[in-house]
């Protein structure tokens, strides 16, 4: 097998890079473990930035998004026993943000690269890539998972879009990997609940029992999260324990979540990580398997999709041009968006979650921060335009 692109992973990082390089006329096959009836149903993000959405319009895979997701013009902060809005669509000059499930933008996508013609192989085993040092790499596999048919794809690059766990950033050599790993000392308990909205916009609560946060999905299905012990075990959380959790830390007079029947549980470990640099040879990272952040500023999905989206602008002009100048600046490109996300995310991060062993200093300067950033129209300004994604990079 030959193509021009191979991609190791369908993940949002993965699949709209082979459609942005479809759109510009180059060849991409996309190499996948899971099935696809896993990955259009695994429950992952659900706040899209305004540039995100632009450029999925833009690129003709924005129809669904555009008529099912929920055009969302402020967030709320919830602490002190109040609420606080901030109103993102006037501090930003008319920006938003868009609630469409991560799984929903992975259906579109696929559909786009298969009636495009698109090879995207789900359920592949025994992924391993070579020569990226060279000018023909080449990544070898099994098609149908393992046991199947041994194959090897040649190609003039690759993509490395599989995802924190994946197996491409190990093929940075030691002399010139970096690694910026962080562990924050709690984790998130998130549910899927069949229940009315009890909220029109997302509420970012914080209180003395830890963080919390009330998100939607559509007006019957809710996500909601709260702080936990990352080492927890959902099995210690029946669903009376947590409707009692999360009553007690959104608490506001005249307030009421609304409950309902528990869908789906889990725990998300809380961690930053970034490698420096992206690229090495004629292998590109892109999204988690660059780089992670803490949920809480949203932003993991946004940045595979600016990633890509540099990527896609490198390649084409490799292909059309033969020059390098905007692929051997790929690294940088990104990278200077990466950190202004994980400043944000540490941020909204820190000014929001208990950290145990706080002898209540640090709490109160929590809330001397919500109380800044909700009574200084700067400091809102700048927690708007960060939530709503800084402007995507030029070429
Ligand atoms: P992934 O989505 O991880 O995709 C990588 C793919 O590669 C996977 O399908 C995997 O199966 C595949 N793969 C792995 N190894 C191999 C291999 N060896 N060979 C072939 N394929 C392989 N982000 C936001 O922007 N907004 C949010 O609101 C938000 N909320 C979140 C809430 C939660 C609870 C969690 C867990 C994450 C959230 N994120 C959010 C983060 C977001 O989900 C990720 O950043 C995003 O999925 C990254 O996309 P990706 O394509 O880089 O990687
Ligand atoms: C959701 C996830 C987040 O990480 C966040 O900050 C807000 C909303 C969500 O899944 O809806």
């Amino acid at each position: 097998m030959r193509t021009q692109v191979g991609i190791v992973g369908a993940g949002p990082a993965g699949l709209l890079l082979s459609h942005l390089l479809h759109l510009r006329g180059i060849e991409s096959v996309v190499l996948e473990i899971r099935s696809r009836a896993e990955i259009e149903s695994t429950i992952r993000a659900g706040v899209l930035e305004q540039g995100t959405v632009d450029l999925l319009a833009e690129v003709g895979v924005g129809e669904r998004m555009k008529r099912e997701g929920a055009v969302h013009r402020g967030i709320a902060l919830r602490f002190g026993g109040r609420t606080h809005r901030i109103d993102l669509h006037e501090l930003t000059c008319g920006k938003c943000i868009t609630l469409y499930a991560q799984h929903e933008v992975l259906k579109d996508l696929i559909k786009a690269r298969l009636e495009a013609g698109g090879q995207v192989l789900f359920d592949v085993a025994d992924v391993s890539v070579h020569d990226t040092f060279g000018k023909a790499p080449k990544i070898s596999f099994r098609e149908g998972g393992t046991g199947g048919e041994p194959r090897e794809l040649s190609c003039d690059f690759v993509a490395g879009c599989d995802g924190f766990h994946g197996i491409c950033r190990s093929l940075l050599p030691d002399s010139v990997r970096r690694e910026y790993p962080r562990t924050y000392p709690f984790g998130w308990f998130g549910i899927l609940t069949r229940a009315p909205r009890s909220t029109p916009e997302l509420i970012y609560a914080h209180h003395d029992r830890g963080f919390a946060l009330v998100s939607t999905r559509s007006p019957e299905i809710q996500r909601l999260y709260f702080q936990c012990d990352p080492h927890d075990d959902v099995a210690n959380w029946p669903d009376e324990r947590i409707g009692a959790e999360l009553q007690a830390r959104l608490a506001e007079d005249g307030w009421k979540l609304h409950e309902g029947p528990i869908l789906q549980k889990s725990i998300i470990a809380m961690r930053s990580f970034v490698i420096e640099p992206m690229q090495h040879g004629r292998l590109f990272l892109a999204g988690d398997a660059a780089h992670i952040l803490p949920p809480t500023g949203a932003k993991g999905m946004n940045l595979a999709i600016a990633d890509v989206r540099v990527l896609a602008q490198g390649l084409e002009q490799f292909f059309a041009s033969g020059s390098t100048a905007l692929l051997d600046r790929y690294s940088e490109t990104c990278l200077r968006r990466v950190w202004r996300a994980q400043r944000f995310s540490r941020w909204m991060t820190e000014a929001t979650h208990r950290f145990d062993g706080d002898p209540g200093f640090g709490a109160k300067l929590q809330l001397a921060e919500l109380d800044y950033v909700t009574s200084s129209r700067a400091a809102a300004t700048s927690l708007a335009e960060n939530y709503v994604g800084l402007p995507l990079d030029g070429p």
